[in-house]
């Protein structure tokens, strides 16, 4: 049986190369052996202070990229532009339990960075449940930190049908074996993020090879000099030897550096050649806005109707008429 893959991505900020890393490059690699399916998860990115021009045009943005780094013989689309993802993520939030979503992490993380904290930043993993209990995905390509979002939609999946009867399939998360956690380069601690990492730290799918260059050089490295792949004593360079590897497919063990200088600066240069290709390609579909429009509207409609099944059976089990 052809294995389905689903995988979304918030439309919260300029796409990064822990987004590519993480969930991207794997996504692509998959379509070769399943069916698979992603989104632009425009509704995620509103639970959080937002401005609304920006996040239409993150949406696109986003979009474009996904069709631009390989994932075109994929089915994408806008999430929003599917009805079905809300109606069954308040199924889904009648499955769940307070207690289990504030447990969260990245829920207890970013609730406490805010004094005004919107209810779907709590209930945002049901909506995340939803998108990809509606596709019956059985694997979904996401970084480190989706682990524990796939893991409460395993477990409401399994509730759900035990309460109403099978009707969804668990899935699986799925993560590269190199760089499934790319890290800030000015704070390898921290995680590489769209939304809240330091400009100087975050490198953008978009970014120019001159600065790509720049902020890799800078990174911040390690006491010592000796180049291991240690991501609990070496955080900074173990995060460069990562990317190195993802990015030439070579295994992270082959590697073999006797300084900093020349890691960066072969980092630098993988990063730059994986990025060239996508960036030209964003270049190629940003220039025509209507093919745009015309794709992303085909891709909700076959994402409506394959989905349409699914909702009507969620409905059926849980009582609704
Ligand atoms: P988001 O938009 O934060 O990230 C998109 C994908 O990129 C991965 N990722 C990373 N991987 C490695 N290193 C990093 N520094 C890094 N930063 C991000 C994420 O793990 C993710 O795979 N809630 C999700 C979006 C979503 C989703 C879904 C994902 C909505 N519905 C259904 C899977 C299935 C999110 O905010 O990811």
């Amino acid at each position: 049986m052809t294995k389905r893959v689903f995988s979304a991505f918030t439309a919260s900020g300029h796409l990064t190369l822990g987004n590519f890393l993480g969930a991207m490059l794997p996504a692509v690699r998959l379509q070769d052996e399943a069916d698979c399916v992603y989104a632009v998860a425009d509704l995620h990115a509103l639970t959080v202070k937002h401005d609304p021009a920006r996040l239409r045009a993150r949406t696109r943005e986003m979009a474009t990229m996904l069709l631009a780094c390989g994932l075109d013989r994929s089915l994408v689309y806008i999430q929003s532009q599917v009805p079905a993802h809300t109606a069954l993520a308040f199924l889904l939030e009648s499955t769940a339990y307070f207690g289990e979503m504030r447990r969260m992490i990245q829920f207890k993380e970013k609730s406490a960075k805010q004094e005004e904290v919107r209810l779907s930043l709590l209930t945002y993993p049901a909506l995340m449940a939803a998108d990809i209990l509606l596709h019956r995905a059985h694997f979904i390509p996401v970084g480190e930190d989706q682990r524990q979002h796939v893991e409460l939609t395993r477990d409401l999946a399994i509730r759900f049908n035990r309460l109403y009867g099978e009707t969804f399939t668990v899935p699986e998360a799925v993560h590269p074996p190199v760089a499934a956690r790319v890290m800030d380069l000015t704070v390898p601690t921290s995680k590489m993020s769209k939304s809240d990492g330091s400009a100087a730290g975050t490198i953008y799918l978009l970014d120019p090879p001159a600065d790509i260059h720049r902020k890799i050089m800078r990174a911040v490295t390690d006491t010592g000099t000796e180049v291991r792949y240690d991501p609990q004593d070496k955080p900074g360079v173990s995060n460069l030897l990562a990317m190195l590897a993802a990015c030439s497919g070579q295994p992270v063990e082959s590697l073999v550096y006797d300084g900093y200088g020349a890691l960066k600066r072969d980092t630098a240069e993988a990063v730059v050649e994986t990025l060239r290709p996508l960036q030209e390609r964003h270049a190629e579909l940003s220039s025509d806005q209507a093919e745009l429009s015309r794709i992303l509207a085909a891709g909700a409609e076959r994402a409506a109707d394959r989905t349409a099944g699914l909702m009507a059976a969620a409905r059926e089990a849980i009582g609704l008429s």
